[in-house]
């Protein structure tokens, strides 16, 4: 983790706690931390987005709320800031749960979302691709396509989606994330953040769960929904995101990390790759941010 990036954690933190406390729902403070680490560009969501192979940015996430089990969701938007804010509005203002594609982003722009500034050099170059250059880019979708056989190849290359999760003064839990995907994906890939159950799940009999990872395998296991229902069960926070993630790599060799929040304010972050960058803070001293958990 770099020095901006620690900060930028903080700074995430302390922004969604200050809205606990003043009393905001807990959806507000997921938003809000969201959407301060979507801004920064310092990770792999929002202005840091990877590209995927054609070299245009495609961007997903998702919001979920505890109470009423709502839920909003957008895969393949372009061009936005704040993916997580799409989202919100998806939950808040549709009847639906997941808008994809130019739609999602043509929604967004109904909305007035603010808008990415343009990407850097090298996502530029990638987009204006001469032919010999893009005969090269289609055998390497076709070498990928190849690989997508090979999880181990893939697992190496996820990292750095952003979540939060919380809990309010009424008991209202929820769970968010914002991601650009993973490295090497072909121009469509949809990962787990955008699907609920998968990437995150909210539920206040329950608790609330966030994931990163490889989406390729924390689909096939819903993670997120297993671990809410073991946590429903009365099951303790660290050892059920340590369970589940065990039936990951048992299953589908899959590596991902987990933030999970119990009904009752109990929480683990837990991962089974060899980092994973993230904090806490309950507004006392300062916040806690590091890039490994026990
Ligand atoms: N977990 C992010 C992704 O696989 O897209």
């Amino acid at each position: 983790m770099t020095k901006a990036q620690r900060a930028c954690l903080a700074e995430a933190l302390v922004s969604g706690y200050d809205l606990l406390r003043r009393g905001a729902p807990s959806i507000d403070a997921v938003e809000a931390t969201i959407r301060v680490l979507e801004g920064s560009g310092l990770f792999n969501a929002g202005c840091g987005a990877r590209p995927q192979l054609d070299g245009t940015r495609r961007m997903d996430a998702s919001i979920m709320e505890g109470r009423d089990l709502r839920a909003g969701a957008v895969a393949g938007i372009e061009g936005v800031r704040y993916p997580v804010a799409a989202a919100r509005l998806v939950m808040e203002e549709t009847a639906h749960v997941l808008l994809v594609g130019p739609l999602a982003t043509h929604f967004a722009r109904h909305f007035k979302l603010d808008r990415q500034p343009s990407p850097g050099k090298r996502v530029q170059r990638t987009v204006s691709l001469p032919r010999a250059r893009l005969t090269g880019l289609q055998r390497k979708t076709r070498d990928l396509f190849a690989q997508m056989q090979k999880p181990s190849r893939l697992r190496r290359e996820a990292r750095e989606t952003v979540g939060a999760v919380a809990l309010d003064r009424d008991g209202t839990v929820a769970a968010g994330a914002s991601t650009g995907g993973i490295a090497l994906m072909l121009p469509g890939r949809v990962g787990d953040t955008p699907l609920i159950g998968c990437g995150v799940y909210a539920d206040n009999e329950a608790g609330a769960v966030s994931m990163t990872g490889l989406g390729e395998s924390i689909i096939r296991i819903a993670v997120a929904k297993e671990i809410a229902d073991r946590l429903a069960g009365g099951a303790n926070p660290a050892t059920t995101a340590r369970l589940v993630l065990a039936k990951l790599t048992k299953r589908v060799q899959g590596s991902a990390g987990a933030l999970v929040l119990s009904r009752d304010g109990r929480f683990a972050i837990t991962h089974n790759t060899a980092r994973m960058t993230a904090g806490y803070w309950s507004g006392t001293g300062r916040p806690v941010v590091a890039d490994r958990f026990p």
